[in-house]
Order: structure tokens, then C-alpha cells, then sequence
């Protein structure tokens, strides 16, 4: 049955989101505890008025959905995006409020909790005026594109309730936002410790004859940008509960979707139509952004979490590198050229700024040169990726135009990027864009029943001396003994012609990381089991490897050794050599190892011998349906 309500929920202009920002001392918590507190009476009513409607509709007491229907979209992100939401109600409005905790970091919560707002709060103290933060706030506001500024002037108490203060604050700050080419910007004096001019005007603002903050709140046109723009969704989960079930489950980034609209999978690009998108609240015919939803194609493609459904005819960039505005959020200034990790959507990649174009003065918005960014400085960036992703410009996708740059040790988020360009001329020439792929008449079921198994890439990855080379063709002379057709990729071999135009610095363990799993794929759809013998020691490179391949048919096998005993083995004496400084960017000496969250299987490899592990190996094989 379809439940056609959540899109029209998502379309009602009675809900406002919006974002607060202010220094530690401009009052911000103060503010929002005011706001929320005040209007608690209101909030009340509305709730005395559900009851009633509760009851009217045979409920017994207070029907809790009829307060939080359509708030489930939002309930979704808040798993992804790393702000607080609050939610609050007055009969003329319902609203949530993206808010960090925290205090320093305000930048970060604009960032990353502002990209959903309609409006953004910016808070002056009355005794301050405006100062350089407060411009920022405006233009950072003014990047994520919000068209509504909401400039409280608060403190008001501490200047007397000066008429003539605000004045000033009120004209200066027009004049920035008319710099910025906000749209709407209201100034509005209050006092968040006394009240004034927050819910209620009191009567010490005689002087002040506009709306109290919450009446602005409550009646302010929202202009949303209507266009829906292109369909484009992330997938972040792929359910298969069962045989005959798969759905892939995410939060629509733009756009709308029709049951029976074609759709293209990348990176993939094969393409499909819509046959069920299913809601929290039951399956519907039609969904738009920002919704969570789960879809079912018509055709049974090997789409990965991590990839992304669009639309045909308009498809994002898959992109190597981008220019991008940031905003740098961490005391740690940025160095070019560092590896970083880059969120973007449902992915993790890697990648480097490698060219500061120039820095933003918030003041006036001048462009100045630079050569590094620090805490909340703005600049314009050309990002480098070791992964490409698919990218649109944030102005016209602010899902897939966004990312977050994360510290690959500290995990600590150091910026937030609007992407202005995606590097066309970069794209890699095998881009899906202009190509279109040409199915054979031969199909994996046809190859499964020649050979009697089905294919499979045992994924074998572990420190430099754990035995991935020593387990890969004992384990292949097993499967052969067997009768099961199967090929080793190993790392020392590979590196000798396919690769021997890589070395090892992170870009280029994930270019050979990549071509490994191209190369495994071929050999999964000509029916073979693969075994792989790459340390392959970043888990975004393992991640790639497994969207490559496909879940279905990718074994991350963890060959867990310590180190020390790898040391201890050292069969090709490069750990001595490491040690000794004569070989750089050494995996487990001076470069990292990143071990697997959850591997299929994990291997005791510094204590087991290599019999026992094949065993394994070929147990899980067979656990898992490979051959029978
Ligand atoms: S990976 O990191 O890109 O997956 P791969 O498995 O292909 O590495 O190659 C690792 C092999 O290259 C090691 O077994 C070792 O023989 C050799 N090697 C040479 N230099 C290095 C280095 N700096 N780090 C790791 N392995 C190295």
C-alpha cells in the first residue's frame, strides 16, 4: 500500500531548521535555553491541542507520532552528521535547532549542522558590536548557501537598552550582508538572560517596534530553493535479509524519485529502474531529499554501500580532484600535500590539498595569498583524491558538493569543504560518462555450473613477513588438488609488471590496490577464485577494493601477526633495512597498518601454522557456498 504523506511532510512550510552560531560569551546557550523555556507555554498548548486531537481520533492519551511525524528524516541524519538537534513546536511552527554542545568548535556545527538550515541565528554582544567573528559567521552562513540571516543583538541590558547601540550594530552588519548577497537579513535587539525581545518583547525596548526573535522564527517566508535538482543517493547500507529481498537503504541527497524512474549505478554505471522505495512510514510511489529510504531496482546489480544511484541523463563527475572552499576547524594548521581522510557522502577516502589558491579575509572579504590555513580561517583549495568520488559542485548539490577532511591518526575533523569544481579535464579518461558497457551472452550462473564454484577474492591482507604469500599458494595448491580453477595475485609479483610503475607512498599503494581489485574482478567474472597477497594496509584502499570486486563476492582475510614476530621473521631482511633508515615509508616501522574492523576472517597468523590457515580458508569458502 503507499502511503503518499512523508513527501508532502517534507514540502510543509511549517518547518523551520535553523542553526545558531556566536562566540563562547555572546550568550548562544543562554539563548536556546530562553527560547526553549519560553516558549515551553506555547509548546504546552500544542500539546493540550494534540491530546484533543488525540482523543478525537479514539487514542488513548497523547498520540506521540502526530508530534513527531515527519521528523523521521531528520532522525536519520542525525546518525550521520555529528551535531545535536533540538526540537521544539509553537502551534504557528515546528523547528529544530542544529546545535553542538560544545562551545570552541561553532565553525564545525555551522559546517556541518547549517548545510541543512533555512536560516542561521548569528549572535553580537550588544557591548562588543561586531566583530570579526560575527562577519564570519555571516560568510560562512553565506557559503552554505543559507538565505536567511537572523542577527540577534543580544545583551542588551549590559548597554542600557540603547536605542542608539543597536542602531549602529544594525547598520554596520547590513551593510557586511549586503557585501555577502544574503538575501534576508533581520536584526533584532534582545536580552536571553532577562527575556527581552526573545519570546515575549517586555517593556524595556519601548524603541523597537519589529518582531520578537521567536515571531521572526515563527513567520519568516522561507525561500527554499524550490528546484529539487537531479536525483542523487548515497547508498549506505545494502539489505539482504533473505534471497528474495534487496534494498538499498540511504538518505536521498537531492532530488526526487518516481517508482519506475531508470536510474544509473556508480561507479558502475549500469543501469535500472526504481521498483519499491520503501519509508519508515510504509512504501510510497514517489520520495524526495531529504528523506530516508530504501530502494528496490527492477535488475539485480552488485551495488555496494558507498555507491551512488542518480538519474541518467545527469550524472555527478567522478572526480580525482576538486577545488573547494574550506573552512579549517582545528588548531593544527594545514600543511599541503599530508594525507588526510576525506568523508564525502557514505565514502572514506583519501587524499591531499595539495594548492592553497588564497585565503579569505572575513572582514571584507578580500582575497589575500596564503600558504597555510588556522583555526576558522577560510581558503580556497584544490583537493587531490586517492579514491576518485562522484562530486558535484556544492551550488548545485549540497550533499555530494560537501566532504569533511578527518586526521587519518587523531580521527579529529580538521574542515569542512564546499566543493566549487570539479577538475573535468582530470577525470580519469575511463570515466563512465561517454561509455556504455556491452554484456556478454554468457552469464555468471552459465560459468558457475562449468566450473562448479562460484567465483570469489580471498582477500588476504597483514604486515610485511605475516606468510600472505606463503598462505596464498598453499591455499591455491589446495583448491587446485581439489579441482576448484583459481589464480594468486601477490604483491612482490604484480609489482614486477603491472605495477611496476608504483612505489609506496599512500597514492600509490591505492593506485596498486585499485588495478589488484580491477584485475580480481576480471578474474571473478571469468569464474575463478582469486587469492590476493597485498599488505594493502589502509582501509579506504580495502574498502575500494571491496566496492570493485562487490560485497558478494569479496573474503577480507586478516592475516593478524604482531609485529614483533613479523619483525622476528623477517624473510626478506627489509625490516632490518627500515629499522637501519634505508627504507622509507616502511608499513609498521614508518608507515601505518591499519587493521580490518570486520574482516570475513581473521587468521592467527603469528602463532598457527600454515596448514591450519588453509583449513580455514577453504572452510570459510565452503561456509560461504563457493563450491560445495
Ligand atoms: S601494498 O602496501 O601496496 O599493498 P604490496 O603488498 O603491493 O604493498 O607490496 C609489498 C611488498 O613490497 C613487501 O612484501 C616488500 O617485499 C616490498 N616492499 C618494498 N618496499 C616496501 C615498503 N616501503 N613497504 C612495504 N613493502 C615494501
Amino acid at each position: 500500500m503507499a502511503v503518499p504523506g512523508l513527501i508532502e511532510e517534507a514540502k510543509r512550510a511549517d518547518l523551520l531548521r535553523f542553526t545558531t552560531a556566536g562566540s563562547v560569551d555572546d550568550g548562544k546557550s543562554t539563548l536556546i535555553g530562553r527560547l526553549l523555556h519560553d516558549a515551553k507555554g506555547i509548546y504546552e498548548d500544542h500539546l493540550a491541542s494534540v491530546e484533543a486531537a488525540s482523543l478525537r481520533n479514539g487514542h488513548d492519551g497523547i498520540d506521540l507520532a502526530l508530534l513527531t511525524d515527519g521528523l523521521k528524516a531528520e532522525r536519520e541524519q542525525r546518525i550521520t552528521i555529528d551535531v545535536a538537534y533540538r526540537h521544539f513546536s509553537t502551534p504557528r511552527r515546528r523547528f529544530i535547532i542544529a546545535d553542538t554542545p560544545g562551545h570552541e568548535q561553532y565553525t564545525r556545527n555551522m559546517a556541518t549542522g547549517a548545510s541543512t538550515a533555512d536560516l542561521a541565528v548569528i549572535l553580537i554582544d550588544a557591548e562588543q558590536g561586531v566583530v570579526t567573528q560575527s562577519r564570519r559567521h555571516g560568510f560562512i552562513a553565506a557559503l552554505l548557501g543559507i538565505r536567511h540571516l537572523l542577527v540577534a543583538v543580544n545583551k542588551m541590558d549590559l548597554v542600557d537598552y540603547d536605542a542608539a547601540v543597536f542602531a549602529r550594530i544594525r547598520d554596520e552588519y547590513a551593510r557586511f550582508a549586503a557585501e555577502l548577497g544574503v538575501p534576508d537579513v533581520t536584526v533584532i535587539p534582545i536580552s536571553a538572560l532577562h527575556g527581552d525581545g526573545v519570546v515575549t518583547p517586555g517593556d524595556r525596548m519601548p524603541w523597537y517596534d519589529g518582531p520578537t526573535l521567536l515571531e521572526h522564527l515563527e513567520t519568516v517566508q522561507i525561500d527554499r530553493d524550490t528546484a529539487p535538482g537531479a536525483f542523487r543517493f548515497p547508498v549506505q547500507l545494502v539489505l539482504r535479509p533473505n534471497a528474495d529481498f534487496r534494498g538499498y537503504s540511504g538518505t536521498i541527497a537531492s532530488g526526487t524519485l518516481h517508482v519506475g524512474d531508470p536510474v544509473t549505478a556508480l561507479p558502475s554505471g549500469k543501469q535500472s529502474r526504481v521498483a519499491r522505495i520503501l519509508t519508515p512510514a510504509g512504501e510510497v510511489s514517489t520520495a524526495c531529499a531529504p528523506q530516508a529510504v530504501t530502494l528496490c531496482l527492477d535488475d539485480e546489480l552488485d551495488i555496494s554501500r558507498g555507491d551512488l544511484l542518480a538519474h541518467p541523463h545527469d550524472l555527478p563527475q567522478e572526480a580525482r580532484e576538486v577545488d573547494a572552499t574550506l573552512i579549517w576547524m582545528d588548531p593544527r594548521a594545514l600543511h599541503l600535500n599530508h594525507t588526510l581522510l576525506v568523508k564525502h557522502t557514505t565514502r572514506l577516502a583519501r587524499g591531499q590539498v595539495t594548492a592553497l589558491h588564497h585565503r579569505v579575509d572575513p572582514n571584507t572579504l578580500a582575497q589575500e595569498p596564503a600558504d597555510t590555513l588556522r583555526l576558522n580561517e577560510i581558503g580556497a583549495v584544490r583537493l587531490s583524491l586517492f579514491q576518485p568520488l562522484l562530486c558535484d559542485a556544492y551550488a548545485q548539490h549540497r550533499g555530494t558538493g560537501s566532504f569533511i577532511l578527518i586526521d587519518p591518526v587523531s580521527n579529529a575533523t580538521l574542515a569542512a569543504g564546499l566543493i566549487t569544481g570539479v577538475r573535468a579535464a582530470d577525470t580519469p579518461p575511463g570515466s563512465t560518462r561517454h561509455l556504455t558497457r556491452h554484456d556478454g551472452q554468457i552469464g555468471p550462473a552459465q560459468r558457475a555450473a562449468l566450473l562448479r564454484q562460484q567465483p570469489a577474492t580471498v582477500w588476504l591482507t597483514g604486515l610485511s613477513g605475516a606468510g600472505k604469500s606463503t598462505l596464498a599458494y598453499a591455499l591455491e595448491a589446495r583448491l587446485i588438488a581439489d579441482g576448484h580453477p583459481c589464480v594468486v595475485l601477490d604483491g612482490d609479483n604484480i609489482r614486477h609488471g603491472l605495477n611496476q610503475d608504483l612505489g609506496f607512498s599512500p597514492r600509490d599503494r591505492s593506485e596498486n590496490i585499485r588495478r589488484v581489485a580491477e584485475v580480481a574482478r576480471l578474474f571473478n567474472e571469468a569464474g575463478l577464485i582469486v587469492i590476493t597477497a597485498f599488505i594493502s594496509p589502509y582501509r579506504a584502499d580495502r574498502d575500494l577494493a571491496r566496492r570493485i570486486i562487490g560485497d558478494d563476492h569479496f573474503i577480507e582475510t586478516w592475516l593478524d601477526a604482531p609485529l614483533q614476530e613479523c619483525e622476528r621473521r623477517d624473510p626478506k631482511g627489509l625490516y632490518a633495512k627500515a629499522r637501519a633508515g634505508q627504507l622509507p615509508d616502511f608499513t609498521g616501522v614508518s608507515a601505518p597498518y591499519e587493521a580490518p574492523v570486520s574482516p570475513e576472517l581473521t587468521l592467527d597468523a603469528g602463532g598457527d601454522p600454515v596448514a591450519t590457515l588453509v583449513e580455514a580458508a577453504w572452510a570459510c569458502l565452503r561456509a560461504r557456498g563457493i563450491f560445495g
